[in-house]
């Protein structure tokens, strides 16, 4: 992944995450006031030379991005159904390592969803478009076309199903959404159990 950084476009991607992270606003908890949404601002920002950090690894305990408990681990507690977070493993708070934590009902799940990954119903995604980049969100409202939870984009109205994989149901991106490998450590915190299982963000050519 440290070539994907290196790319000459990449410090515009960057640009264009941070803006997106003014506009995503919906379904998260996190952003339920404007001083939490301040706090976005503050505290979120995508480093501007370089996206590069430690990759997730197995063991990483998954921490609150934003809001008043940011830094805080993750339990299967902390998020209500139906709702979703933004996460970061702990210690290795950089773009690329966004992770949107999703808490559904397990039995709603189908594969090509790694049904293995699931701790409780929380899934885990990359929260980076893999459009251009830009950080999605989430909501439980169906939809016309879309009578589901949905991952969203903002910038081009990129949908993925969380409940499949995140494939792509509408809109440009070109791949799902890579998901992370979760599970329960002993002390109950939701932590990674390997790396995403696919590159994160877009590819050169936008495949
Ligand atoms: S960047 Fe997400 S749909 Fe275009």
């Amino acid at each position: 992944m440290a070539e994907e950084h290196e790319r000459p476009e990449h410090t515009h991607q960057a640009g264009m995450r941070r803006r997106t992270l003014l506009r995503w606003v919906v379904g998260v908890g996190a952003f339920s006031s404007l001083a939490a949404l301040a706090s976005v601002l503050g505290t979120v920002k995508p480093p501007q030379t370089a996206q590069r950090g430690e990759k997730i690894k197995a063991g990483d305990v998954l921490v609150f991005a934003l809001g008043q408990n940011k830094g805080a681990p993750l339990t299967p507690t902390s998020i209500v159904p139906q709702q979703a977070v933004l996460a970061f493993p702990q210690g290795k708070a950089v773009q690329d390592n966004l992770i949107i934590l999703i808490n559904l009902r397990r039995s709603q799940f189908i594969p090509p969803t790694h049904l293995n990954w699931l701790p409780d119903g929380y899934v885990a995604y990359s929260a980076i478009c893999t459009h251009l980049g830009c950080t999605v969100g989430f909501s439980h409202e169906p939809m016309p076309g879309v009578p589901y939870p949905h991952i969203h984009c903002p910038c081009h109205q990129g949908m993925y199903n969380p409940l499949a994989g995140a494939e792509v149901v509408a809109g440009p991106p070109p791949r799902p959404l890579p998901q992370l490998p979760l599970v329960l450590n002993a002390k109950g915190e939701l932590v990674a159990d390997g790396p995403f299982d696919g590159p994160v963000g877009p590819l050169p050519g936008g495949r």
